[in-house]
């Protein structure tokens, strides 16, 4: 009998291996029959050999074996089990937090199980064994002190999607720390989950309300126990009382070592074999192929003790299995020791790794294996480490072996495992300084990282004793040191301006970045920020011997705690009218009880539908094979173009047509061209990678509009030329004349759920829920697709987790698809679009570009504007908003003439589609920066030149429309005097004048923004139940966190005089609210309210005569009656808007942003930002204050770092995850966030008085861009270049830094 290879059994007979299950298991022995030949035998195993593990969930245990797959996540056994559907997924990478639970993990530092936040979608399930995890149901949801009613009440919950993951990322804070923390641990911990939608003010404010300050104990040294052996009295190995284990299951082994001897005994066991070692699981969060999946052999280290081995005396060892929280941690408390102080500069570039739950999972040694397997990644641990000159304890060949971390890189690591680290104290007179610079202030990985570590005598001049260490990430894959740097050096003086001009030079010609991979920045802004991280560094050491502006230069921009102020009006006598109340769904979403659509159970027989994505952007299909995919087990269905039963068309009449699945030709990369149908998703993503497709006649794809302008790629006819007065005559004649171009870019939705579909075959037809804002043009989409009358489907959606636009027209592709397949196998399918096809398949917001020509009075007054503007539909112009942009493209400024030529350009991206205020968002912007350069050719201060140009009450807009009720002077003059402007401006001037290397900028963005009626139909149904006077409404709007039921209920209640918790708000269906359209555009909510109204009144009515016979009775018996006496108590209302002008009425508001802005880099901090906006006389001011927040911050997201990149020659989008896509994080929003809502401001032509809010503070976020913009200029200006140019939207890191002009001639220190 060959004796076990502790994973694998070989029968003696055929040699057949076999996996040991536990069921043939009897006091440490074997006994089963070969199921190859049938032979019976036995042996004895000394393994502990498992089939199943068992964990704690809510206080429950549950024992899983192979009936999930060995690569199953948590999260995944977490919803399919429905043990917890409050817990959410998107991205499944790490990068979006929505799945976060909290989980009581081994703390090396106290020796104890303490709470952390973990991502569920990077925990794999079999490593969960004897875990305790908690989830948003086993929490408290209901107590004061509940985080989830807590966050409720902050009104920190819009679509609620993100809601669970914030709330359990808190929870599990507050378990670490016993209740007790500090704003600025609450603020911290806040990277690690995105939300879209509130622009996080309202959650951190309801987090930090649990801050207590001045209670925190500074941990340190002595808190850390090193527990030693009773027997040896050496550091614990922790292998005394462990026993290893080995998890057999169908299609993967875990093996679980308990000593580093037994894992080097597994290695050695697997050596060849496919197999990984897994610690956090983070590390295929960065590169996909590390994902569990993809192994047969997975050896879990987090039961090898001595891992996680923490010892100071003689030398400081760190274990290889301290997740990057606790190394940080360790640091913390070891940093007021003589000679550590540097371990202050390793937490602060730790606790800027990844987010805070990923630092929860991953290791140290896991992050360095990425850089060892991924030379290019830019590890900021692997920098870190290089710069202090740590060593390593690593395993090779069974032998231990200890080396530099130079050495690092170079050593070949298969079949060896990192144990510890070795870090020595570095004396004081070291200088070292570590620094990262990123797309956004948090999880976002360095473009360039650097490390600095110098040993100076400050008395000689700062003269550098030996030779130092000048370490740079993100350059290539091969660089490391600026050894020649470093050599030049040794024995300069700093402080000598010739060392530094010296080393510059020496400098320029080793750092040369890799510029190969289009994904990255750019090679010459990686190169010059690398060499400003060496001038920040130089200056930083000679402190004041440095000029005093230039001094500016040293520290790294420092983001201060954040706050907000909100200001409104409420009137009690009309309550629940303008009352400030929380969302009436807030606490359901906050405590993981709300059902999106992935929540729904699954209907007996549900099974799971894929597309098949096109990889060539501009080509002609030859064939399509999808034999192969038929041989996975669980395929059910190949669906083309040419199984469509219906029509190949999605698109409701008379929106241009569009194909569901490609017939022909592809248009751009990953365009849908099949459908798989299979048991479940695995099977149906398995089949989907098996499809063959074949191309002919592929063409290069057009990417850019430059390029479709130069190739002609047009869309005729999409909306026509516009012109009021004469506008080149005007020019002609104006004293001053500005030409110029501007662009602004595309923007990914992001909304947390990604498109879904469930579609349940009916016997008369279909039962679709659907991620739609327009449950009409979904229900014309399928029955076009499937040839069967609209009557056929009924389609419901109770709330969607975000929306922004993405969900009008793109889920047409999504529940079409579905229904296609549903109808194809006559059985319920689910869609849910993974969230990668999801950024790739479909289109996003329409990028803009400007030629313009403006006439301008020497004193600045508008005469002529003379422009084309240009429109990047990407394959399909049907959501375009060209007609509006020509007459709404004044933004809040008076011109008699004009003339607008509208192109529509045809690319070869997705068809783009709306986003929220996706006309004057760009209008705004380019209306702004046409301004802005209209100051500079005048030299004026750009504020005085837009306020010169500000309507005036009763102008005419180019459309025509009289503007009676305009304040949009009185708004500003209120906003410039109540943030004090004039000593702003001075204050900001002073602030340039003293600092070179960083620069403040003021912005003010003046808005009016036309509100349209035009087209919005929406039904309403208000159902009075006559046994209990209890009130059911259904509205043809789409609740996505914009709070419109919240709205008609306080309609309702207060035109009934009833109690809101009286009245229900139930899903929108195609039925109940028929021909209404799509939600969108800001108006929903007021149009629906309207409708509301309209039926209450009319309902009012009815009831009133039997109010009158019983006037004291209370409502129910007054309902009653009307009951018994066979009053309708129902009403419908069909909302149709009767306007005379484009718009109903216009929005005004006014913003200030200031930022800070680090020259050397690029990246900025928004310190201040005041907005005053006219929302009329708000109906809900906390709803209302919120839409502000989240749709400026939003926009600080397209106007700053939100950034879509393709591949030129394939056209295949190359920023298609979080890792690349960096959407506003908590602390990218404004420190100081003020919003202002006009007071004493009740709108005539409105609905209740109130004004629209979910879309116009969009359009004023782009003052954050001018500010920068302004910062920029004060620095150009210093080096005596201001002259103007154009700041694209966006404005990104990369951008802002390049518009800087740095160059390294510039880096002087007198
Ligand atoms: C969303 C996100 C953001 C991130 N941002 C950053 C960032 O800003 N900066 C940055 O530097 N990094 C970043 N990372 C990377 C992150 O730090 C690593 O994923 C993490 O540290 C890996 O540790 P792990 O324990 O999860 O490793 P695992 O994923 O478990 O393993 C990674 C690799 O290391 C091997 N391995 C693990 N432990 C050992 C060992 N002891 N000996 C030998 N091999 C081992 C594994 O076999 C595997 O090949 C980010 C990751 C994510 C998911
Ligand atoms: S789903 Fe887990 S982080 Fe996005
Ligand atoms: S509430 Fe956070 S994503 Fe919608």
């Amino acid at each position: 009998m060959e004796a076990i290879k502790a994973n694998t059994l070989r029968c003696p007979v055929c040699a057949v291996l076999h996996l040991p299950q536990e069921e043939n298991l009897k006091n440490g022995v074997f006994m089963g029959t070969c199921q190859s030949c049938g032979h019976f035998f036995k042996f004895r195993c000394n393994t502990g050999i498992q089939s199943s593990i068992t964990l704690t969930i809510n206080g429950k245990s549950y024992t899983v074996g192979s009936e999930y797959s060995g690569s199953s996540s948590l999260n995944s056994f977490l919803r399919e089990s429905r043990i917890s559907t409050g817990t959410k997924y998107m991205c499944r990478e790490g990068g979006c937090g929505t799945c976060l639970v909290q989980v009581e993990l081994y703390d090396p530092v106290s020796m104890e199980r303490k709470s952390y936040a973990v991502n569920s979608c990077m925990v794999p399930l079999f490593s969960c064994n004897g875990w305790e995890i908690t989830t948003i149901e086993g929490i408290d949801s209901t107590s004061e002190k509940a985080v989830p009613k807590r966050l409720a009440q902050y009104n920190g919950s819009q679509c609620g999607f993100c809601s669970p993951g914030q709330v359990m990322n808190m929870h599990a804070l507050l378990d670490f720390h016993d209740g007790s923390v500090t704003k600025e641990m609450v603020e911290d911990a806040f990277d690690s989950v995105i939300c879209r939608c509130t622009g996080f003010r309202s959650i951190l404010d309801a987090m930090k309300s649990y801050a207590e300050e001045n209670n925190q104990k500074v941990p340190d040294i002595e808190d850390v126990h090193i527990k030693r052996c009773d027997r040896t009295g050496e550091p614990c190995k922790g292998c005394c009382h462990r026993q290893s284990s080995v998890l057999a299951l169908g299609d993967v082994q875990w093996f679980k070592p308990t000593s580093v001897d037994e894992l080097v005994k597994v290695i050695q066991q697997n050596k060849g074999k496919n197999y990984k070692l897994v610690f956090g699981n983070t590390g295929y969060g960065v590169y996909i192929e590390l994902g569990q999946w993809n192994y047969d052999v997975l050896i879990d280290l987090r039961e090898v003790q001595e891992m996680y081995g923490i010892d100071f005396d003689p030398t400081i060892v760190l274990g290889a299995n301290l997740s990057l929280t606790q190394l940080t941690d360790v640091l913390y408390r070891g940093s007021n020791e003589p000679q550590f102080g540097y371990f202050k500069e390793m937490c602060k570039i730790l606790s800027n790794v990844a987010t805070s739950s990923v630092r929860n999972l991953g290791t140290w040694a896991g992050n360095l294996m990425l850089k060892h397997q991924h030379p290019e990644f830019q590890s900021d641990v692997y920098t870190m480490l290089e710069t202090i000159g740590a060593q390593l304890n690593i395993v090779v060949n069974g032998e231990t072996k200890i080396i530099p971390i130079s050495q690092f890189l170079s050593q070949d690591m298969t079949d060896n495992v990192i144990v510890a680290m070795f870090l020595n104290s570095i004396p004081d007179s070291h200088h070292i300084r570590i620094y990262k610079v990123n797309k956004r202030n948090q999880n976002a990985h360095s473009d360039i990282n650097a490390g600095m570590n110098f040993d100076i005598d400050v008395n000689q001049n700062y003269q550098v004793k030996s030779k130092p260490t000048i370490v740079f990430g993100g350059i290539s894959k091969t660089f490391v040191h600026a050894t020649k740097t470093e050599e030049f050096l040794v024995g300069k003086a700093l402080g000598d301006p010739s060392t530094l001009k010296g080393a510059l030079t020496m400098l320029a010609q080793e750092v040369v970045p890799d510029d190969s991979d289009p994904v990255l920045t750019s090679a010459s802004f990686r190169k010059n920020v690398a060499m400003g991280l060496f001038y920040r560094f130089v200056l930083d050491v000679v402190g004041n011997k440095a000029a005093s502006p230039f001094r500016s230069g040293a520290l790294p921009l420092a983001r201060p705690l954040s706050s907000g102020q909100q200001s409104y009006d409420t009137k009690p006598i009309e309550w629940p009218l303008t009352e400030p109340m929380t969302k009436v769904e807030a606490i359901n979403q906050a405590s993981g009880r709300a059902v999106y659509i992935n929540d729904i159970a699954g209907q007996p027989g549900e099974c799971y539908a894929e597309f098949i994505l096109s990889t060539e952007a501009n080509a002609k299909i030859q064939s399509i094979d999808a034999s192969a995919a038929s041989t996975v087990p669980g395929f059910l269905k190949f669906i083309a173009a040419k199984d469509i039963p219906g029509v190949n068309n999605i698109s409701p009449p008379p929106i241009p047509s569009e194909e569901v699945l490609a017939s022909d030709k592809v248009e751009f990369y990953n365009q849908p061209i099949g459908i798989i149908v299979a048991e479940n998703s695995g099977a149906a993503g398995s089949a989907a990678r098996k499809v063959k497709v074949t191309y002919t006649d592929i063409q290069p794809p057009i990417l850019t509009m430059e390029e479709a302008i130069a190739k002609n790629s047009i869309f005729p006819k999409v909306a026509d030329e516009f012109k009021l007065g004469d506008a080149e005559g005007a020019i002609a004649k104006s004293a001053v004349k500005v030409t110029g171009r501007i662009k602004c870019g595309t923007q990914y939705h992001m909304s947390m759920e990604t498109q879904i579909s469930i579609c349940n075959p009916t016997e008369d037809g279909f039962e679709v829920y659907s991620s739609t804002q327009w449950v009409d043009g979904t229900q014309k989409a399928i029955a076009m697709v499937l040839g069967v009358p609209d009557s056929s489907i009924t389609v419901s959606v109770r709330r969607l987790g975000g929306a922004y636009g993405s969900k009008i027209t793109r889920n047409f592709p999504v529940a079409a698809a579905c229904a296609l397949a549903a109808n194809a196998v006559k059985r319920p399918v689910r869609l849910n679009v993974d969230f990668h096809v999801n950024m790739k398949m479909l289109g996003k917001r329409f990028p803009w570009m400007a030629d313009y020509t403006i006439g301008l009075s020497s004193d600045g007054m508008l005469e002529g504007v003379k422009m084309t503007y240009y429109s990047d539909c990407g394959i399909s112009p049907a959501d375009n908003s060209l007609a509006g942009f020509a007459i709404g493209m004044d933004n809040a400024y008076y011109c008699p003439n004009w003339h607008v030529i509208p192109v529509a350009l045809k690319t070869n991206t997705p068809a783009n589609t709306a986003c929220r205020s996706p006309g004057s968002c760009p209008t705004i912007f380019i209306m702004e920066s046409m301004m802005e350069h209209c100051a500079k050719v005048l030299g004026k201060d750009p504020t005085d030149v837009k306020t010169l140009n500000l309507y005036k009450k009763g102008q005419l807009t180019p459309s025509k429309m009289p503007l009676t009720y305009c304040n949009i002077r009185e708004l500003t003059s209120q906003l410039l005097t109540s943030v004090d402007y004039e000593n702003r401006k001075q204050q900001v001037t002073s602030f340039n004048q003293a600092n070179r290397w960083k620069k403040k900028g003021l912005s003010v963005v003046p808005m009016k923004f036309g509100i349209g009626w035009t087209t919005a139909n929406y039904t309403a149904f208000v159902a009075i139940h006559g046994y209990d006077g209890s009130v059911s409404i259904t509205h043809g709007g789409i609740e996505c966190g914009q709070g419109i039921n919240t709205k008609v209920m306080q309609v309702c209640a207060s035109t009934f005089g009833i109690p809101m918790d009286l009245i229900k708000v139930k899903p929108t269906d195609s039925l109940t609210t028929a021909n209404s359209v799509t939600t969108g555009g800001s108006i929903t909510s007021e149009l629906c309210c309207k409708a509301v109204l309209h039926c209450c009144e009319a309902l009012n009515e009815r009831i009133a005569p039997v109010r009158q016979k019983i006037p004291t009775k209370p409502w129910k018996d007054v309902i009653f009656q009307c009951f018994s006496e066979n009053i309708d108590l129902s009403e419908r209302y069909w909302q149709v808007p009767n306007t005379p002008y484009l718009f109903e009425y216009n929005s005004y508001g006014v913003t200030l942003t200031e930022v800070t802005l680090d020259i050397l880099t690029g990246q900025h901090i928004i310190d201040r930002v005041d907005m005053l906006f006219d929302c009329g006389e708000s109906m809900n001011p906390e709803i209302d204050i919120g839409q502000c927040e989240g749709a400026f911050v939003m926009g600080l997201g397209y106007f700053l770092q939100e950034e879509i990149k393709y591949e030129q020659k394939t056209g295949q989008q190359l920023t298609d995850d979080t890792w690349e896509y960096k959407v506003p994080l908590a602390k990218d929003i404004p420190v100081d966030f003020r919003i202002n809502l006009l007071k004493n401001a009740p709108n005539p032509l409105g609905v209740l008085r109130a004004k629209a809010c979910g879309e116009p503070p969009l359009c004023m976020s782009c003052s954050a861009l001018f500010a920068i913009k302004h910062a920029v200029e004060a620095f150009r200006k210093d080096i005596g270049k201001d002259t103007y140019f154009a700041l694209d939207a966006p404005a990104t890191v990369e951008k802002v830094q390049q518009s800087c002009m740095v160059d390294p001639t510039q880096f002087i220190i007198q």
